[in-house]
């Protein structure tokens, strides 16, 4: 499903279920091994979808390891995004000489729970989620600003490898075109020499979920 909102240069497999016959390398295994039965299936899962798209890349089966603030560490020549929620996992990969960075976000599309919204957005984003909900009240603009803003923060740290805040990307959502933009509001990453000062997004609504992905590429125009 996520794949309807990636280019084709980007390879995505996703699932709504955790295949049993799912397994880890061994060094991953490791990375979960004090985890909860939950966590472990969504892990699992996760890896099983970005080896399937290693394959559609044309590439052999390697371990995703994890960075210190739980990125995923791809094999050489890679970028690529993980995501998982209730009911839904997916992974998005591409080749690193097409692609920087890559980053997919899922949620229910459910609204957020009571008192995240002040601490995810700024008040010009919270002005623009009235006016959506009065307009097209099917889909949870709240929780769509949430999870565009985990796809940002999914492209920023493998581009930058530091923080950023809520409060630091103002997002601006178009309805109808399925897409969004974020303005970054520190000093953006830098690509192929030129620094971003914004991302372009595109987003879904289908079978409960909100999709979210942003794909910025190697080289700009
Ligand atoms: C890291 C974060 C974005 C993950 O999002 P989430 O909705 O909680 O969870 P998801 O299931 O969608 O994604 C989890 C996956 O994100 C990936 N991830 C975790 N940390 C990451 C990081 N620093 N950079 C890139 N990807 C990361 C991992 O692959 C992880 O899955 P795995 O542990 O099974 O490999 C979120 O927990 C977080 O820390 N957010 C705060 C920062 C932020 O969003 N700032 C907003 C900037 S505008």
């Amino acid at each position: 499903m996520i794949e309807i909102i990636l280019p084709p240069s980007v390879a995505a497999v996703d699932t709504t279920a955790d295949p049993p016959d799912a397994r880890l390398f061994p060094e991953e295994a490791a990375l979960i091994r004090q985890a909860v039965d939950k966590r472990r299936r969504e892990f699992t899962t996760g890896r099983a979808c970005a080896r399937e798209a290693m394959g559609l890349l044309g590439r052999t089966a390697e371990p995703v390891l994890r960075g210190e603030r739980g990125e995923p560490l791809w094999p050489m020549g890679l970028v690529g995004s993980i995501t998982h929620c209730a009911g839904y996992r997916a992974a998005a990969l591409s080749r690193a000489a097409e692609v920087a960075a890559i980053g997919i976000d899922a949620e229910p599309n459910e609204p957020l729970p009571n008192g995240v919204l002040p601490a995810v957005s700024s008040p010009a984003e919270r002005e623009m989620i009235h006016e959506l909900r009065r307009g097209h009240p099917g889909v949870r603009w709240d929780r769509l600003l949430f999870c565009a803003k985990e796809s940002v923060y999914k492209v920023w740290f493998p581009l930058t490898g530091r923080w950023l805040g809520f409060e630091d990307a103002e997002v601006s959502v178009s309805p109808l075109a399925g897409t969004f933009e974020a303005r970054l509001l520190r000093g953006g990453p830098r690509v192929d020499g030129h620094e971003l000062t914004g991302l372009t997004g595109r987003w879904l609504v289908k079978n409960g979920l909100l999709l979210t992905a942003i794909v910025v590429p190697a080289h700009v125009r």
